[in-house]
């Protein structure tokens, strides 16, 4: 079978909401791609709205090519006619090298779809189908090419959602699994594999057990809707709360998934809510009314919800049901359990994975939750997962037992208003913590952040600090909304204090490893860049986009984006406001290592514990002699090396390491 390289077109079928974000994704990806449609209006429209969304990312940065350039590989074509699928249509799918279906939901439609594809399409041709409720097996029951067909799960909107669930049917080939996970890495996507065609796959599967979770708390009477979303947004840190989200989707859409889930075999007992609104033709957003009100059918405000609603809501409850799934998922080696996290991060926006929240919160709490919850209603699905009963008895209990899902380094966390300090001696991690502000960088989060490191500094205990983000971002800049009002004179003072915060991290007497996880913009990339190594998701990306709101980076943008990517390349970035992707960043030498999301945090600390075992004293000398031999001549820097190689030959570390050395032993290095 082909390679991914050897695929050249690709046929989208269906131009629906889905069906035009694929296409739009494969055209960005430089593929030559047919959009087909059961009408010429649809296509237009499609065609349209594609046209569009490109214009909007273009605005902010975020292509490499006009619009006119990418929207010129898109063909559109119609299928059908008069029932009967057309010529044009035929000859399209037999130049394609894979095709991704994104039509209706019907079984029927669909497998006719894929015989005649089967059919017209080359023999080495892959077939996809987005399907977010069918069963791959069954569609590729429909042609002679079982292996060649798999799942390709898109989310809404394609061009904005990084996530890509690859299901593998009954017949599906490795092969054909390879390729596609290629192609959606061609995509710029994250894509995950779902070993088994489950109903819902991963995502849906959690999705259904926290909504339905959420939905029966306010049906039991146990709390509101504002309670309850309250308590997801600000004690789970979720960007949306439940309801907020059913509404903001539609509620008929989830209606549907679920409703197709449950035919399927999903054990669940549906709230009935979900089924009076979906009745009552009470949508969401879209219908003006939902679980929530709006001012007028289609147009979006985003309800009132106080943080202080949710205080008495139990959110251990509300994601108990979805632990149980992930266990689930992961005891039928549906999916591994890297993969469960990254589906929920990315495919739903949680500021972390499914493991991690049960890891926290603590495996043995969960299980008695779920106890409890099967006690009160009787409900079979609430049966905690042999997975999760066997792993309290063997004690992996989670972050407080050192071993849960996953494994840990003995923790103290200290919580602050704006961020998170984690004492992992030898190292100390620092978590920038507004995730539902996308870590936008406050008064207060600069001044804790600046009182953290001063702490960590005088620790003998701690050798390397990494900083990093929750949720979606490393941090989306300075928070715009300090700057309401303020004078011209307040502002300079606000860049020279943040530009003594940059500073206090080149004068750090330890490394600073940033661990950047998402958007790195503006005051964000200023802040990365006063660190000493910069190791980024592939989901992150980066970019002084300060111009876009009339003024200019101000916590040393203009001088230390310069001095790591040149003079006309910091330019560029400062003058467009564009934003790169890790990957590019990586090639202008602005971020030293790009890993895939779900290793950051472990190659940030295997780098910080290899650090860690270095002489505290020699590293130290080492950054003193780059950082300020760099900004002097090299006369300078050079006698400034000398006399830093000098005195270090007066530390007990030299002594420790040159005797090591000698005695073939490992050194054991104490910064004295
Ligand atoms: N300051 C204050 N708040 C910020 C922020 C910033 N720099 N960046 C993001 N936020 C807030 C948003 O206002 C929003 O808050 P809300 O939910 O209360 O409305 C929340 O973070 C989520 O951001 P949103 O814009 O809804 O997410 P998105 O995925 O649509 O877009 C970005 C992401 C990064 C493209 C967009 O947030 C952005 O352009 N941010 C500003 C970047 C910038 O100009 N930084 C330089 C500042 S000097």
């Amino acid at each position: 079978m082909p390679g991914v390289e050897d695929i050249k077109r690709i046929a989208v079928v269906g131009a629906g909401t889905m069906g035009h974000g694929i296409a739009e994704v494969a055209a960005i990806a430089g593929f030559e791609v047919y959009l087909a449609d059961i009408s010429e209006e649809i296509l237009r429209n499609a065609l349209e709205k594609i046209r569009w969304s490109l214009s909007k990312l273009s605005e902010k940065g975020q292509l490499r090519e006009s619009v006119d350039a990418i929207m010129a590989r898109i063909k559109p074509v119609v299928n059908l006619r008069d029932g009967e699928y057309t010529e044009e249509f035929r000859r399209a799918l037999s130049e394609s090298d894979f095709m991704i279906e994104a039509i209706p939901e019907r079984l029927d439609l669909k497998q006719k779809l894929f015989a005649f594809a089967d059919e017209a399409m080359p023999e080495h041709a892959i077939l996809a189908t987005n399907t977010s409720s069918l069963p791959i097996t069954e569609i590729a029951a429909a042609t002679k090419r079982p292996e060649k067909v798999v799942g390709m799960h898109f989310f809404n909107p394609p061009p904005l959602m990084p996530l890509v669930e690859i299901i593998r049917g009954a017949k599906t080939s490795d092969e054909t699994v390879r390729v596609t996970f290629e192609l959606a890495k061609r995509f710029g996507k994250q894509p995950v594999v779902v070993k088994k065609d489950v109903p819902g796959f991963i995502v849906n599967r959690i999705l259904a057990r926290f909504l339905n979770e959420a939905c029966w708390t306010v049906a039991r009477g146990q709390a509101s809707i504002v309670e309850v979303d309250s308590a997801v947004r600000y004690k789970l840190g979720f960007p949306m709360g439940a309801f907020e989200l059913a509404d903001y989707s539609g509620i008929d859409v989830f209606y549907y998934v679920f409703t197709a889930m449950l035919e399927r075999g999903f054990k669940i007992t549906p709230c009935p809510l979900f089924k009076e609104k979906f009745e009552r033709k009470e949508l969401g957003m879209k219908t003006g009314k939902g679980f929530y009100q709006y001012p007028a059918p289609g147009k979006y405000v985003r309800p009132s919800i106080p943080k202080e609603a949710g205080e008495k809501v139990d959110h251990v409850r509300l994601i108990a049901p979805a632990v149980n799934e992930a266990a689930w998922l992961l005891r039928n080696e549906v999916a591994t359990l890297e993969d469960i996290d990254k589906a929920v991060m990315l495919g739903l926006g949680w500021p972390k994975g499914v493991s991690d929240f049960a890891d926290e919160i603590g495996v043995d709490v969960i299980v008695e939750t779920l106890r409890k919850l099967k006690e009160e209603t009787g409900f079979e699905e609430y049966e905690p997962d042999p997975l999760l009963v066997k792993m309290v008895e063997e004690g992996r209990l989670g972050r407080k037992a050192g071993k849960g899902f996953k494994e840990y380094r003995p923790v103290e966390e200290i919580k602050k208003e704006t961020i998170l300090i984690r004492l992992e001696k030898p190292i100390a991690w620092i978590v920038l913590n507004r995730p539902n502000k996308l870590n936008a960088l406050s008064p207060k989060l600069l001044r804790e952040l600046g009182e953290a490191l001063d702490e960590l500094e005088e620790r003998d205990d701690v050798r390397v600090v990494i900083i990093t983000g929750s949720g979606r971002a490393f941090s989306a800049g300075a928070d715009v909304t300090a700057f309401a009002g303020i004078t011209p004179i307040q502002a300079a003072v606000f860049s020279r204090r943040f530009q003594e915060l940059t500073l206090k991290i080149e004068y750090y007497t330890k490394p600073v490893i940033m661990a950047l996880n998402g958007y790195t913009l503006g005051g964000g990339l200023e802040l990365a860049m006063s660190g000493d190594i910069r190791i980024a998701s592939e989901t992150a990306m980066l970019g002084q986009p300060e111009i876009n709101l009339g003024f200019i980076p101000g916590a040393g943008g203009t001088q230390r984006l310069p001095r790591i990517v040149g003079r006309s390349k910091a330019k560029e970035l400062i003058f467009t406001g564009d934003m790169i992707p890790a990957s590019e960043a990586l090639k202008l030498g602005l971020v030293d290592k790009v890993v895939p999301p779900e290793r950051l945090e472990q190659e940030a600390r295997a780098l910080a514990l290899k650090l860690a075992e270095k002489p505290p004293l020699a590293l130290m000398a080492a950054k003193y002699a780059v950082n300020y031999g760099m900004e002097t001549n090299i006369w300078a820097g050079l006698a400034l090396e000398a006399f830093e190689f000098g005195i270090l030959f007066s530390t007990e570390d030299v002594a420790e390491g040159v005797t090591a050395f000698l005695t073939k032993r490992k050194p054991k290095f104490k910064g004295r």
